[in-house]
């Protein structure tokens, strides 16, 4: 920092101080000029969601500067903020991007997130149609930045969701499908989600219908007729929720005949 900006620094907070303390008018005296070459403390970052952002450009050039994680800072390659439509009508939440999203700035560009764009394919909807964005905006770091990711600690979350609950509050999306018991946990603020028992069940976000279901890496994982059904059905609900319109072929995706 420059002499000219700790000394700006200095004047605004010490300006702050007298205002807080309901004092309107200042006398500018030597002793008080004075204040203004005393070291700086260091001030706390301000929580997210009382920082002014006027729109979701304004919002994502905020969180691309993000630096309240300094672990995650240090590893990660950019902050992932989120894609697609600002005013879609459906939000799907994911957990926090892997190496792949950390490369490419992107949520859901690794193998999981192919599955997603072939659901919502199967939903007949393009990436571009909804917004996708993830609980932690960082990814999570690793011994060596192994490939395989560590779950977001519930500080991180914390400290993250913030961006997230902002985002929202622009989209304002119809419904949101919570992907897996992290964003479950993160959105509804709940511990150790039951996601087995949770997913297909509607719950509230702040007024907005949230379905949960699993995470399209379990359906990698978990790969079975009967998994993939229920998290259609799942799907098929968010569709009737919204009105899109559902063909007899589409009622059917994977059901054994
Ligand atoms: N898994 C997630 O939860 N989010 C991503 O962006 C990618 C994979």
């Amino acid at each position: 920092m420059t002499a000219y900006h700790q000394l700006l620094e200095a004047t605004v907070n010490f300006l702050e101080g007298e205002r807080a303390h309901g004092r309107r008018h200042v006398n500018v005296d030597l002793e008080k000029l004075s204040v203004l070459f005393r070291p700086l403390p260091k001030r706390p970052a301000k929580p997210i969601a009382e920082t002014a952002c006027d729109s979701m450009a304004d919002l994502r050039a905020q969180a691309l500067a993000c630096t309240r994680c300094e672990h995650l800072v240090a590893s990660r390659q950019q902050v992932v903020f989120g894609v697609g439509n600002e005013a879609a009508d459906i939000l799907f939440v994911g957990e926090a991007p892997g190496a792949d999203e950390d490369a490419q700035g992107e949520p859901f560009v690794d193998a999981a997130g192919g599955l997603l764009t072939k659901m919502l394919k199967a939903m007949g909807l393009a990436r571009e149609d909804v917004y996708i964005a993830n609980i932690l905006k960082c990814r999570t770091d690793t011994p060596n930045q192994r490939n395989d990711n560590r779950a977001p600690t519930a500080e991180e979350m914390t400290t993250c969701s913030p961006w997230l609950h902002r985002q929202i509050d622009f989209i304002q999306p119809k419904v949101i499908v919570a992907l897996g018991k992290v964003a479950v946990g993160g959105l509804l603020e709940m511990e150790n989600t039951p996601i087995t028992k949770m997913r297909g069940q509607w719950q509230t976000y702040r007024g907005i219908p949230l379905m949960p279901t699993f995470h399209p890496a379990y359906l990698l994982h978990q790969e079975s007729m009967q998994n993939k059904r229920k998290v259609w059905e799942d799907l098929l609900a968010v569709m009737e929720k919204i009105g899109l319109s559902i063909s007899e072929k589409q009622r059917g995706f994977f059901l054994k005949h």
